[in-house]
């Protein structure tokens, strides 16, 4: 199939490049000039395990990138891949999804045969029903067009496996037609395909990351309670998660969550509920707990060692999870602003992220290895899983007094006092 995606940023190179990666041949509509060569050179812009290999293969044959919209016309389907970043009042900012709309409906103005347009950014329920449709008929100007919304569930670090090893692949459609049509570009992938309404498609996404965030903050407020009792968080959702019902995973308690889907989908939901006259206590409760969180492990570490002015801190981990230089919303930037509002003097290391945190914070110390970050340190805060702070031993004894805080229970070596969550 012959399939145009709009946005080549994460979610839509990460796609285009796995539907080349299927035989469909794909152009991606990149507005960025720069971006777009850099994938026709077969670069990825992003740091993505997998992605190199299917850029190498298919760049510039079957996977084209160009700033406009003219593939559309000839194309069977179009995905809108386009950022949905936060408003001021954490409602979707959904100007790109807009502007998307618009040119794809006059780029379908020159086209003959039938098109689905498929949704695939995050947007908050009724958002391709209410404004996707009217915006491309309208500049389209022709009716013979296919609506579904597809959202992705992929991880970052992880797309390009998440993309091609679904747990489900979930397609909202205006009507049958579209929605087979979906499907079709899927074949190949061996996922259960769940098949519903274009507003439906939408809320399972939200709902998906909003429970999935929920049950992170869940096991905070436990372990926070934990702490208060003196038992161990771990060994307690350990026992929790084996219940199927439950699951194991995303029950680490600690620093809390960040990145760009979790924090920001979570705020939209609470944003369309209030909208909509409701009442998220439930949902709004989860983004207290996240927002507490870090502050939480500057509190254990000060009822550690005491007055944190002139004391410095090693800080390693720096992203909003390993394996990635993506700062955003991550925990480490509350937990080194509270440090510094306290008087302590920040070492801070990750492995890829240090030149952008230096953006936020280009006044703090920032070291070339956990080493480094620890030597002289009175205490330390483990914000990421990096592997390598996992094998991290010897270099504690390069600290000043071993007092170290985790944010994620990642640490295995002895003698380390203080380890919380
Ligand atoms: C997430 C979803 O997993 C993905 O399905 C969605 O489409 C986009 O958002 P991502 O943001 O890449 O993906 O990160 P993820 O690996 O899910 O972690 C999110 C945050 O939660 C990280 O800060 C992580 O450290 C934190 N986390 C995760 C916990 O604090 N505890 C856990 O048990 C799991």
């Amino acid at each position: 199939m012959r399939i145009t995606v709009v946005g080549g940023g994460y979610v839509g190179l990460v796609t285009g490049a796995c539907f080349a990666g299927l035989g469909h041949t794909v152009d991606i509509v990149e507005i960025d000039a720069e971006k777009a060569a850099a994938i026709n050179a077969g670069r990825a812009p992003i740091h993505e395990r997998g992605l190199d290999a299917l850029l190498e293969k298919h760049a510039g044959k079957r996977l084209r990138a160009g700033t406009d919209y003219g593939p559309v016309a000839e194309a069977d389907l179009s995905f809108v891949c386009v950022g949905t970043p936060p408003a001021a009042d954490g409602s979707a900012d959904l100007s790109m999804v807009a502007a998307a709309s618009r040119s794809i409906g006059e780029a379908l103005r020159d086209g003959k045969g039938s098109h689905t347009v498929v949704v695939k950014s995050t947007v908050p329920p009724g958002t391709t029903a209410g404004l996707v449709v009217p915006a491309v008929l309208e500049h389209a100007g022709r009716d013979e067009i296919g609506f579904a919304m597809n959202p992705e569930f992929l991880r970052e670090g992880l797309a390009v496996d998440d993309f091609l090893h679904p747990d489900r692949i979930v397609i909202g459609s205006r009507d049958e037609n579209s929605g087979e049509a979906v499907a079709a570009v899927y074949r190949g992938l061996s996922a259960p395909v769940v098949r519903c309404g274009l507003t439906a498609a939408e809320m399972i996404k939200y709902a998906s990351n909003a429970l999935l965030a929920t049950k992170i903050s869940f096991s905070n407020e436990v372990g926070n309670i934990c702490k208060s009792l003196g038992i161990d968080v771990y060994e307690v959702m350990e026992g929790v998660g084996m219940d199927h019902r439950v699951s194991p995973h995303f029950l680490s308690a600690g620093a809390g969550f960040g990145g760009s889907c979790f924090p920001k989908d979570v705020a939209a939901l609470v944003s369309l509920a209030e909208g909509l006259g409701e009442e998220p206590a439930l949902l709004r409760s989860v983004l207290d707990v996240n927002d507490r969180q870090p502050l939480r492990m500057v509190g254990l570490l000060e009822e550690r060692i005491g007055d944190l002015a002139g004391k410095r801190v090693a800080v390693l981990g720096l992203a909003f999870k390993d394996n990635t230089d993506d700062i955003r919303e991550s925990r480490a930037i509350p937990v080194i602003a509270e440090l510094l509002r306290r008087g302590a003097a920040v070492a801070a290391y990750d492995p890829l992220a240090v030149p952008s945190m230096r953006r936020v914070f280009p006044g703090i110390g920032y070291a070339a290895s956990a080493a480094d970050a620890l030597r002289g340190a009175d205490a330390c805060l483990v914000m990421t899983e990096w592997p390598e702070f996992s094998a991290l031993n010897g270099e504690f004894d390069l600290m000043k007094s071993r007092v170290v805080i985790e944010g994620r229970r990642i640490l295995a070596c002895d003698g380390i006092e203080g380890i919380c969550w």
